[in-house]
């Protein structure tokens, strides 16, 4: 019998139950975080790729780092009034994701202090594990973490770094506001602790003004900042970056060069011609259209179809939309016993994304990835099944 390490614990997340449904043509699914197939720009990047495989030498290593001429446009992309940023200051990474667990690498050691946003998002959980943290867990409001909760945790505990998706955050679809982002920053440099900035959805803003980023409002370099082209061209790149300043970059690029050498050369090398050839803004805009409308179908369908003790949230960009039920309720039990098997309908239940107090009477839901009429057919089964399961007395037990 093959003995895994201590900190390897079984998985348990309730999603094992949606993929044994995944076949079943009748299933709608909410539950992945997917962009929309049909809005990649496939033919673009195919032109895009040809264009680099004519080029011996982008079939070559390249470096750690990544090819300069993408980080360069990376900085230009992310610069902006407050702070201009230079491509020294990035790395590329195997998405958002490879720069969660390089940070993670570089700055836990088991046992040591990491606060969560409760929910948070579970791939993060999943690459924290790894390094054993201690989780603390702030509470979201609509307009970002609970600073007071916050701040306690900073004075009664060791923190090495809080981790935080200020913008259209997953699950939640909450933002940061403005005030909370500078507040935010001086409770990081009064308690010198890292600030690890996560922004896959940052440019998919439907409404409402963009706010600055925490790592351009950064006057102590204290923020490690994501970002990624997953969610704005296509995930299946898996290329993002990591911004910091040198101090940590350097040990990150070591961490990276260990991890898998470097990102794709071919890749970077075909991303980059995208963006010499194409107006990823403009890209982004159509994008931000569709999926604007995929979400005011749902809120709409939501408003609708949900019993009314049932609340949900609703953002002004990103990939979903989170709903709170009653207390008693545990919606992974009701997703495996009564949503499955009789809405066929699957979604992200929540106890997994709470690391401490694994609460279960939420719902992450994504609205990107199916047409405006499945989402309204798989929010009116939701609706109308979790009325009855809630107007039920031995459902509440679930
Ligand atoms: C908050 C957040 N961070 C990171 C990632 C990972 O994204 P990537 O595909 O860039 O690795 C995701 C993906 O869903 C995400 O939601």
């Amino acid at each position: 019998m093959v003995k895994f390490a201590n900190r390897i614990q079984p998985c348990d997340n309730g999603l094992n139950d949606i993929f044994s449904y995944a076949n079943d043509p009748a299933l709608i699914s909410f539950a992945a975080g997917y962009p929309n197939n049909q809005l990649f720009p496939q033919t673009e990047l195919q032109g895009a790729f040809n264009s680099s495989l004519t080029d011996n030498i982008n079939l070559q290593y390249s470096g750690a780092a990544g090819l300069l001429s993408l980080r360069t446009k990376i900085a230009q992309h992310i610069s902006s009034q407050q702070r201009t940023f230079t491509a020294a200051e990035i790395l590329l990474t195997q998405g958002a994701q490879q720069g969660l667990d390089l940070t993670a690498k570089l700055l836990l050691n088991p046992g040591d202090g990491v606060v969560v946003e409760a929910p948070t998002y579970l791939g993060a959980l999943s690459a924290f594990d790894a390094y054993e943290p201690t989780y603390y867990e702030v509470p979201l409001h609509d307009d970002g973490l609970d600073l007071n909760a916050l701040q306690k945790i900073l004075l009664t505990h060791s923190v090495k770094f809080i981790y935080t998706i200020p913008d259209f955050q997953n699950p939640t679809g909450s933002t940061l506001s403005l005030a909370k982002r500078q507040a935010l920053l001086r409770l990081a440099a009064r308690y010198d602790v890292i600030i690890l900035e996560d922004s896959p959805y940052r440019d998919l803003r439907f409404s409402g003004q963009s706010l600055p980023s925490l790592a351009s409002l950064d006057t102590q370099n204290l923020v490690i900042s994501l970002g990624s082209f997953s969610k704005i061209l296509a995930p299946g790149l898996r290329l993002g970056w990591l911004v910091a300043t040198p101090q940590l970059l350097a040990p990150l690029t070591e961490l990276k060069l260990g991890n898998d050498v470097q990102s794709s050369t071919l890749i970077m090398n075909a991303v980059d011609q995208y963006l010499d050839h194409h107006d990823l803004s403009a890209h982004i805009t159509k994008m931000n259209h569709a999926y604007a409308a995929k979400m005011t179908t749902m809120c709409a369908a939501l408003k609708h179809y949900l019993p009314t003790a049932v609340t949900f949230t609703q953002p002004s960009g990103g990939f979903f939309i989170y709903l709170t039920l009653p207390a008693s309720v545990d919606t992974g039990q009701l997703l495996k016993r009564v949503v499955l098997p009789q809405a066929k309908v699957a979604y992200v239940p929540s106890a997994s994304l709470f690391p401490v107090s694994h609460q279960a009477n939420g719902i992450r839901l994504n609205f990107t990835n199916l047409d405006n009429s499945t989402i309204e057919l798989g929010v009116k089964r939701l609706g109308e099944i979790l009325t009855r399961a809630l107007t039920q007395p031995h459902y509440a037990k679930l």
